[in-house]
């Protein structure tokens, strides 16, 4: 299985690092535009597959993204402190173009992954430049703010997060939402767990508050770009993990950025080894409804701005 990076930055570099945890990679192509810094990254990834599975990892052009299974996207300019994801929309718009033109040229056949911000905005942008099939243009979506949540509702419940089945669906920003009312632990619900669990303290209904574990989420990069400049582990990770249950046909359910009406947004789908294979009537609330509809107006909105 082939995969070629594009940006050899944190991002890049950890979604190839987490990649070769899962032995399945056979060539890792790095793509930049620092040659250098793509080719120092490729040899140290080289040294450390040793210890995985052999693997054949270099740093190439963009004609070296030939035949890949998988493109990942992560080129562009970062969050700074302060800005939004949004904000990155005009200065990396233009690098999406020319990837995606090398893509059509070069892949034509791989399911394209997109990390690079705002995300949902791009993810778009790719689809609409390569006219490939939506289904295999798929963008990181709120796959990262999901692995977010369960982690702290494991933390605080004292659940694994493989039984939390709760998500963050919308844009990857401002505008995500946990729908409570499709959020389960071990198949009760959210709202309901709290009765019987002996984690809360003494006398109180519950120990969580919902609004404030999703403002945690909805706020984690914020803090974390503020404290360490940029977030690179754990989208490396969710992605690395996307690839691998892709390849593997697993058909799980995940809330990438996928094609919804007019827009590309986090919403859960199954994922198989032909990339979307179906999209979940989730059923929500009604103001979870009105909460997906102004989400879906704000990646709107950017889109037909950047059309202008
Ligand atoms: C994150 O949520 C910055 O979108 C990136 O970590």
């Amino acid at each position: 299985m082939k995969v070629s990076i594009y940006g050899a930055g944190r991002v890049g570099v950890s979604v190839a690092f987490s990649l070769l945890h899962y032995s399945i990679v056979d060539k890792i192509v790095m793509v930049d535009i620092d040659k250098n810094r793509s080719i120092g990254e490729a040899m140290d990834l080289l040294h450390a597959s040793g210890v995985f599975k052999y693997c054949n990892i270099y740093a190439g052009d963009p004609s070296d993204i030939i035949d890949s299974d998988f493109v990942v996207i992560t080129a562009g300019r970062a969050q700074r402190p302060g800005e939004t994801r949004l904000d990155l929309l005009i200065d990396n718009v233009k690098i999406i173009k020319s990837i995606s033109e090398d893509i059509k040229k070069y892949a034509k056949d791989s399911i394209v992954i997109n990390i690079t911000n705002p995300v949902d905005v791009l993810t778009y942008l790719i689809w609409e430049f390569t006219e490939f099939d939506p289904r295999k243009i798929i963008g990181t979506g709120t796959t990262l703010d999901t692995l977010r949540l369960r982690t702290l509702l494991a933390q605080q419940c004292g659940v694994s997060s493989a039984s939390i089945h709760a998500y963050i669906i919308g844009e990857h920003g401002d505008s995500e939402f946990m729908p409570l009312s499709s959020a389960t632990i071990g198949g009760v619900l959210l709202r309901d767990y709290c009765a019987d669990c002996d984690m809360k303290a003494e006398g109180s209904s519950t120990c969580l508050d919902f609004e404030k574990i999703v403002e945690e989420v909805r706020t984690a990069a914020y803090k974390i770009i503020e404290k360490k400049g940029a977030t690179n582990l754990a989208i490396g990770a969710i992605t690395a993990k996307l690839i691998d249950s892709i390849w593997k046909n697993e058909k799980r359910v995940w809330t990438p950025s996928v094609l919804i009406d007019d827009v590309y947004i986090g919403f859960p789908a199954v994922l198989g080894r032909n990339g979307v294979e179906k999209i979940v009537k989730l059923k929500l609330a009604d103001e979870e409804q009105e909460l997906l509809e102004h989400s879906k107006s704000v990646i709107r909105k950017a889109i037909e701005e950047i059309k202008k």
